[in-house]
């Protein structure tokens, strides 16, 4: 029997969640899910179910939306919290501590699980539009890696986060996160495995951290048009803007970088924020807040710049071609 959600006002029906996403791919510890939801009209929404232990990246997300904030362009639409037999979680009906004792108890007790539905960035592409990810051109993680970022204890702590790290493990990992010499740090595959698969893991992690600057630079010269990587330049000036007036910080997110292949055969990149699991508000009063901001509007600006030099570039090159092709002498 199909499975049925209702989501901005429409009925969705579904069949179960498909097996975990392929993990070698894509960055993060969370398992997830795909789920393709149909319409009765026939439209089709591919979501994505991440399986949480802790709703508070539901609730950043249920208060981006109810707030209206401008960053929600920059964000995956929010489809809301449903248990294991896709019963709705309403989150604004009961208090935060209440739900998430409900939901760990549950879950150990009953093996029911908790999942948070996003429309997925990548699989919603309009029509004009297709994913173009092969070789350099793969969907790419982009995780935010100044120190400030990491993962502040105090945010973990006020929303109920368990993953504490010791000292030595947040040394280690500012080290590691230290050599992509930039303010992002390309994330790979780290999914749980036996020993060898965990060290060829790291190994490749390791690996596309240090190719960090040049995996972004990759994306934004792959843009074919001037004016696509203008606008791509436009996207990350508006998005430094809305993160400001959004007053909101996020520890541990990323960037997510979708490349896309219009009907006209020429290739651009989208710009997704991403994993939102540790955002905190301004009016939270939660010690790190000012730094951990400072730092993400920074690593924005670090990038719209990189893509401006990747612009000027091909101006350059451009102009300098232009110039070649009228100084040579007409064929005899
Ligand atoms: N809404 C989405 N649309 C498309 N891909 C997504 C979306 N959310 C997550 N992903 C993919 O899943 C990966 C892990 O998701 P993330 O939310 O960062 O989980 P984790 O908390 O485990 O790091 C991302 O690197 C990205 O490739
Ligand atoms: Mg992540």
């Amino acid at each position: 029997m199909a499975n049925k959600i209702t989501y901005q006002g429409v009925d969705w029906s579904f069949n179960g969640m498909q097996g975990d996403i392929e993990t070698t791919e894509e960055a993060g510890t969370s398992t997830q899910r795909i789920i393709e939801l149909k319409s009765n009209n026939g439209n089709t929404l591919f979501v994505r179910a991440k399986r949480i232990d802790n709703l508070h990246e539901a609730i950043v997300y249920q208060d981006l939306s109810a707030r209206q904030l401008p960053i929600r362009e920059f964000v995956p639409n929010y489809v809301g919290v449903f248990d294991s037999s896709f019963n709705p979680i309403v989150l604004s009906e009961r208090g935060q501590a209440e739900v998430i004792e409900e939901v760990v108890e549950e879950e150990c007790e009953e093996q029911r699980s908790y999942w948070m539905l996003l429309e997925d960035v990548a699989l919603n592409l309009p029509d004009s539009q297709k994913i173009d990810a092969y070789a350099d051109r793969r969907i790419c993680d982009f995780k935010f890696a100044g120190p400030a970022l990491h993962g502040n204890p105090n945010e973990k702590k006020a929303h109920g986060h368990t993953n504490l790290h010791s000292d030595t493990y947040k040394l280690f990992k500012r080290a590691i996160f230290g050599i992509s010499d930039c303010p992002f740090v390309y994330q790979q595959s780290c999914k749980p495995g036996n020993i060898f698969q965990m060290m060829i893991q790291f190994f490749i992690r390791l690996i596309s951290i240090l190719e960090t600057k040049e995996t972004i630079k990759d994306h934004f010269s792959s843009i074919d048009d001037l004016n696509d990587l203008k606008k791509v330049i436009g996207q990350l000036e508006k998005l430094a803007q809305a993160l400001e007036e959004s007053d909101y910080a996020f520890c541990d997110s990323s960037l997510l970088f979708v490349p896309t292949i219009g009907e006209d055969g020429k290739r651009s990149v989208d710009v997704h924020l991403i994993d939102l699991a540790h955002g905190y508000h301004g009016k939270e009063n939660i010690d790190g807040f000012k730094e951990s901001k400072e730092e993400q509007l920074e690593a924005i600006r670090y990038l719209t710049a990189k893509a401006k030099r990747v612009l000027g570039q091909r101006i350059a090159e451009a102009s300098i071609q232009g110039i070649n092709s009228t100084s040579a002498p007409a064929a005899a």
